[in-house]
């Protein structure tokens, strides 16, 4: 019996926030990025795939020109958790984003799953942008320079369609994707501050081309277009359960602003600067998001716009838009670059940070002698990476991403009721606004009914995928889980070597 009960404990024992400050604290990583360098890492991870193809499709098959409120919908959905990773971010400065305040709130057994759970938020994900990047690279050099790449080994050889799988006739491998995986790796193992230093820059080429979409579209703007704004509902489409159908659709396009989490050891200081990164890059990405679906839908009739790429689609309808057709592409190789880079960026520092608790073997936690970075798991994130995107088709796992991002924000919201009540007093630099109830549950009980609502074969393969990891956690992560011994005050405090800018 007590056997027992010790090994049903153990699975619930917490990490003391103590001993992830310590580590925060005497880890070897560079400190040097400021509140600029986290909240334009956020909208590296933020832009991409979303805007660019999805908000057309959304707008075609589910608004209509009421999409622009399905991106309210979501953005509402984002801010709730925004704000739980903000607070939790104050308070566990470490990189393991949400599987750190959930080893913290809920214990080693939770921790784990959602540990386990990230890897399809960041490489699942990062996977599925470069399939998307491949795409665009093609089209951009056949559009701009009517250069054609053979399909043979610029697609993957499997198709997925209707649930199941079927050969893509005449595509053996997608060397694009593969080639864009390989190539951010590259630039990861070199160094936070020169991974900064590009994601910066495309973040840059990536606002002002929608910025210049944005004004140049608006004179093209047909207020026609907008006629009806809420199409009336039919089939289960339009209306207002189509505008929630394209809120669920459009929420892929915000994910990404928890990413900035996992950059807590690399920044000056994480306390005040994690959540300006995380909130407003949020922020600045909504009012994009709703600027550009507005003028979307105004160049266009909504009908028009179901495209691969919507927004050159839409351009294409007008005249002398040629110039600005080539910048939207470029735009979009840009957004999914910074993408896949971010997400890269995100997946090594969580193993690092499992690693580091014993959950993962200690060579996931080893930093290059020279650049400070995790570059062993970053250059197994990135092989696989490029594996996945190379072999395995796109809309295998684009859902999967939506969902695995979404069951971590339903723990990270729960996690900030929890640490209210178990370490009430600890100070927070950011705390949840109207308290740690109201936005929390809201924003667990969305999180909750979109991964309900978001079809069986997905959840069947969240579950497999769990499933994987809970043998993977009796088997290696159990027996050598350091989380007991540090519930067990065996933890040894070290002299800060690393501490945060005052
Ligand atoms: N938010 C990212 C995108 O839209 C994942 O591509």
């Amino acid at each position: 019996m007590s056997s027992d009960q010790t090994f049903f404990q153990s699975l619930f024992r917490r990490k003391p926030i103590d001993v992830s400050v310590n580590q925060s604290e005497t880890s070897q990583m560079k400190r040097s990025l400021g509140a600029v360098q986290l909240t334009f890492l956020g909208i590296g991870c933020i832009i991409g795939t979303g805007i660019f193809v999805l908000t057309g499709r959304a707008a075609a098959v589910n608004a209509g020109p009421a999409i622009a409120i399905s991106f309210i919908v979501a953005a509402l959905v984002s801010a709730f958790s925004a704000f739980s990773y903000a607070e939790l971010s104050t308070l566990i400065p470490i990189s393991g984003s949400a599987y750190s305040y959930t080893v913290s709130s809920m214990g080693e057994l939770f921790g784990w799953i959602v540990g386990w759970d990230l890897m399809i938020e960041y490489l699942v994900g990062a996977s599925t942008v470069a399939s998307g990047w491949s795409a665009y690279i093609v089209a951009f050099f056949s559009s701009t320079f009517n250069v054609k790449f053979p399909k043979a080994t610029t697609e993957s050889p499997l198709k997925f369609e209707n649930d199941s799988f079927l050969i893509n006739k005449g595509a053996y491998v997608n060397i694009p994707a593969i080639f864009i995986a390989l190539l951010v790796t590259c630039i990861l193992v070199v160094g936070i501050q020169e991974s900064s230093a590009v994601n910066t820059v495309v973040v840059m080429i990536k606002i002002t081309v929608i910025i210049i979409f944005i004004f140049g579209g608006i004179r093209y703007v047909d207020t026609k277009n907008y006629k009806p704004f809420i199409p009336p509902s039919k089939g289960g489409q339009f209306g207002a359960v189509g505008i929630i159908k394209g809120a669920q659709k459009v929420f892929f396009s915000y994910i990404g602003f928890d990413a900035v989490s996992t950059a807590a050891q690399e920044a000056k200081n994480p306390q005040k600067d994690l959540p300006i990164g995380i909130i407003l890059s949020l922020l600045v990405c909504t009012v994009l998001y709703i600027a550009t679906s507005v003028v979307l839908c105004g160049m266009a009739k909504y009908t028009e716009l179901n495209k691969d790429a919507p927004i050159s689609h839409a351009l294409s309808l007008h005249q002398n838009t040629k110039w600005m057709q080539v910048l939207v592409n470029l735009g979009a190789v840009c957004g999914l670059t910074s993408v896949i880079l971010v997400l890269l960026l995100s997946q090594p520092r969580l193993f690092m940070a499992m690693a580091g608790d014993g959950m993962l073997p200690p060579i996931f936690a080893r930093l290059h002698p020279r650049f400070k970075t995790p570059y062993i798991p970053t250059i197994i994130g990135g092989v696989v990476c490029a594996v996945l995107s190379g072999l395995l088709p796109v809309d295998l796992l684009g859902d999967m991403t939506s969902v695995g991002t979404l069951f971590a924000f339903l723990f990270v919201n729960i996690g900030v009721i929890i640490l209210r009540h178990t370490d009430p007093h600890r100070h927070r630099d950011f705390r949840v606004p109207l308290g740690p109830y109201i936005f929390p549950i809201l924003g667990s009980l969305i999180a909750a009914a979109l991964i309900v609502s978001s079809g069986k074969s997905t959840i069947i393969r969240l579950v497999i995928w769990m499933a994987i990891g809970l043998v993977v956690y009796f088997f290696y992560a159990r027996s050598h889980s350091k989380i007991s011994a540090y519930a067990d005050n065996e933890y040894v405090f070290q002299e800060p070597t690393n501490k945060y800018e005052a």
